[in-house]
């Protein structure tokens, strides 16, 4: 084992305060802690969160040492339990190694007083261990009587010898593919900070994350220690926002609120890792060139080299490459957590509109904009949406229609086609019940309201209208006259998309067509409800379930070079339906796709996913669908990396 210390305590002055010439003048330290390599692997010490009496140091003791808290019951110890209890750590968690035996602290949770057999300590010397602590419920040869004040969880810790403190441990993550743009930890007080630690490689930074040891899941939180990134227009008391903007970043102070939606995630027990990339201010751009204040994160799939979608890039390529992250927030208006999970093959959803609040999120439009989750298996996506969207209804029965419009999807003698008629079929199965072919266009024409034309016509321009005014009013006007007035009167620079979104809204008409928009979107919305495929229903909340394709296995090269971006994307197809009528859209994985790599010059593959939509407000029904098609082995979870189903 190696235990090293590399730089000694981090001390940041972070502040200088000068105060009259009566008091004394104070220079304010923070203690940041420090980072630990233990056996190559790199550990961030956070926050004491106890001290063990008597301390003292121990000489054959450095300063900090690992640290185990192992918690038990059992009245008399032996050596196979605590060898059962290292292996049940080693399985569950990828902080504790088992390295941190190297001293531990015994807690007996049960009644009456208990023992530890002398075999407990031989087990432990092998693991290379040199203290074993115990409080008066462990009595026992080799066990040094110590007084512990703090209820503090099992699981790996680092221990002063000196002072008697024990730090939390964190686990250190390189973040290779660029997901995150800055890594937090919780301050304490509810708020977070800047993670002040980096790891090894080009050009990434670390993230720590705490012993998956330290929770344990309870009705009132469901979600705790699960591990979570969030896109970067979300506030979180403490951190900055950037929006995928430099300028942006700079411009405004540290939030001094986490919004409704993140809090209710922290009340249910997940822990907020970090803030993750976004297409700048959740706009749609192409990576690499229109990326470029920030540089694009990377999606894992296929040759490493594919655009990972957007707007929520970053949270989808995080989920999509490290199993050290469990779910990533995102929000989708038009596409963004859809696009994501299509093209990096992820459980993706853009729930109802109004399902939490956005209170405190960087809006690209009010009307249109949403959050969501994504997530390797349905299970987890299930747990996070049934605590997140509480305002649903928990329909257990699903309905018996399945709309299906046959040009949506590629012909079955493709490979991509073939995969999803397989995973229609399979579902038609679990329902027992047959697809409808429908023809919305078709549908529209025979009963759409009288005054309006074609389905094409009416909303050709309504996303565009919505997203490129409302973003230019409620974000970019306020943003360019605070850097004005901070900065001489200069503009900030912003990326091409979403300077050509937001001009192309002021020329074709602003405000009015702003308006004339959200009487369309409104108009379709009514129809869907009532003539469409998004009707209610009493006992399986939504009449049916409209199917179409997301991905089907297409590459998208991060090296291609793109026209400038013109505008906003116009036109209906599938993927508006959802935006434009508010009802969920849940993208699930069904499999993969080879194409022969450019880059690598071998085969590789690409996700191929598929679509689930109901009426508005059916996001739990859909949910426990996905779920129970995942149980039945319809669904199947994702790996992280290349490939979502490794051979
Ligand atoms: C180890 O984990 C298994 C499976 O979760 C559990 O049944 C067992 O009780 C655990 N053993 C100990 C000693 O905690
Ligand atoms: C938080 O920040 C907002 C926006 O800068 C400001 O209006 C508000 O007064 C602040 N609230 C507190 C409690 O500091
Ligand atoms: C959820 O329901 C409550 C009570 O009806 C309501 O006050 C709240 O606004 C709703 N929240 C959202 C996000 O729709
Ligand atoms: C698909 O295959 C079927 C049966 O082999 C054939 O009849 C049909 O023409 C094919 N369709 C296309 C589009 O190739
Ligand atoms: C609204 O619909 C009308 C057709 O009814 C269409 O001509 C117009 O372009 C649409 N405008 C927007 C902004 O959606």
């Amino acid at each position: 084992m190696m235990v090293s210390s590399f730089g000694s305590r981090l001390w940041r002055v972070s502040a200088l305060v000068f105060l009259a010439a009566s008091t004394v003048s104070s220079t304010l330290t923070i203690d940041n802690s420090r980072v630990l390599t233990i056996n190559g692997i790199e550990y961030y010490s956070g926050d004491a969160v106890s001290r063990i009496s008597p301390s003292g140091p121990k000489a054959e003791l450095g300063d900090i040492v690992p640290m185990t808290i192992i918690r038990t019951d059992e009245a008399l110890l032996t050596a196979n339990a605590i060898k059962e209890i290292i292996s049940n750590y080693s399985a569950v968690d990828d902080v504790f190694q088992t390295a941190f035996l190297k001293t531990v602290f015994l807690v007996y949770d049960g009644k009456g007083r208990a023992k530890a057999d002398s075999s407990v300590s031989h087990a432990l010397q092998e693991f290379g261990n040199t203290l074993i602590m115990a409080t008066h419920g462990y009595a026992g040869a080799h066990i040094t009587p110590a007084k512990l004040p703090d209820d503090i969880p099992k699981g790996p810790y680092l221990y002063s010898s000196h002072t008697g403190e024990i730090y939390q441990a964190f686990r250190l993550y390189p973040d290779h593919q660029l997901a995150f743009t800055e890594a937090s930890l919780g301050d304490g007080q509810g708020g977070f900070r800047p993670l002040p630690a980096v790891t090894s490689g080009a050009m990434t930074k670390g993230v720590a994350v705490p012993s998956r040891l330290y929770y344990t899941p309870t009705s009132t939180k469901p979600l705790a220690g699960l591990r979570v990134g969030v896109k970067d227009i979300f506030d979180l008391k403490g951190l900055r926002t950037s929006g995928g903007n430099r300028a942006y970043y700079d411009l405004y102070p540290p939030r001094n609120t986490t919004g409704p939606a993140l809090q209710r995630l922290i009340d249910a027990g997940t822990i907020i890792v970090g803030k993750m990339g976004t297409v700048q201010f959740a706009n749609g751009d192409n990576p690499t060139a229109d990326w470029v204040d920030f540089h694009c994160p990377f999606n894992p799939r296929g040759d490493g080299y594919q655009a990972p979608g957007g707007s929520s890039s970053g949270p989808g390529a995080g989920v999509a490459s490290y199993d050290w992250l469990d779910i990533a927030i995102g929000s989708d208006t038009g596409g963004s957590m859809r696009s994501p999970a299509g093209m990096q093959g992820l459980f993706g959803n853009r729930p109802s509109t109004g399902a939490v609040s956005l209170d405190n999120v960087l809006p690209l439009c009010h009307e249109l904009d949403t959050a969501g989750v994504f997530a390797r298996n349905a299970a987890t996506w299930s747990k996070v949406m049934h605590a997140w969207y509480q305002n649903f209804t928990d329909y257990r029965e699903y309905p018996k229609k399945l709309f299906y419009q046959p040009s949506s999807f590629p012909s079955i003698n493709t490979t991509s086609g073939a995969l999803l008629e397989e995973l229609i079929l399979k579902v038609e199965g679990f329902l027992n019940a047959k697809r409808e072919s429908i023809d919305i266009a078709s549908h529209w024409e025979k009963t759409h309201p009288s005054e309006t034309t074609s389905i094409a016509t009416l909303l050709r321009t309504t996303y565009a209208s919505l997203v490129s005014v409302d973003q230019y009013r409620s974000l970019a006007l306020p943003f360019y006259a605070d850097y004005a007035a901070k900065h001489g009167g200069r503009r900030p620079f912003v990326n091409p998309g979403p300077l050509a979104r937001w001009s192309w809204g002021q020329k074709n008409g602003g405000d009015a067509i702003y308006d004339e928009a959200l009487k369309n979107k409104t108009i379709f919305k009514d129809w869907w409800e009532t003539d469409g495929y998004g009707k209610a229903d009493e006992k399986t909340c939504s009449e049916g379930i409209y199917l179409y394709p997301y991905t089907t296995g297409q590459t998208q090269y991060r090296n291609v070079y793109f026209d400038a971006p013109s505008g906003p994307p116009m036109g209906f197809s599938d993927g508006r339906i959802a935006v434009l009528s508010g009802t969920p859209d849940l993208v699930v994985p069904v499999g993969e796709i080879p194409y022969y790599s450019t880059i690598s010059l071998q085969t590789e593959y690409m996700p191929v996913t598929m679509s689930f939509i109901a009426a508005r407000g059916c996001d739990l029904m859909l949910v426990n669908l996905v779920e129970d098609l995942e149980k039945a082995g319809i669904l199947k979870p994702v790996s992280t990396g290349p490939r979502m189903y490794p051979a």
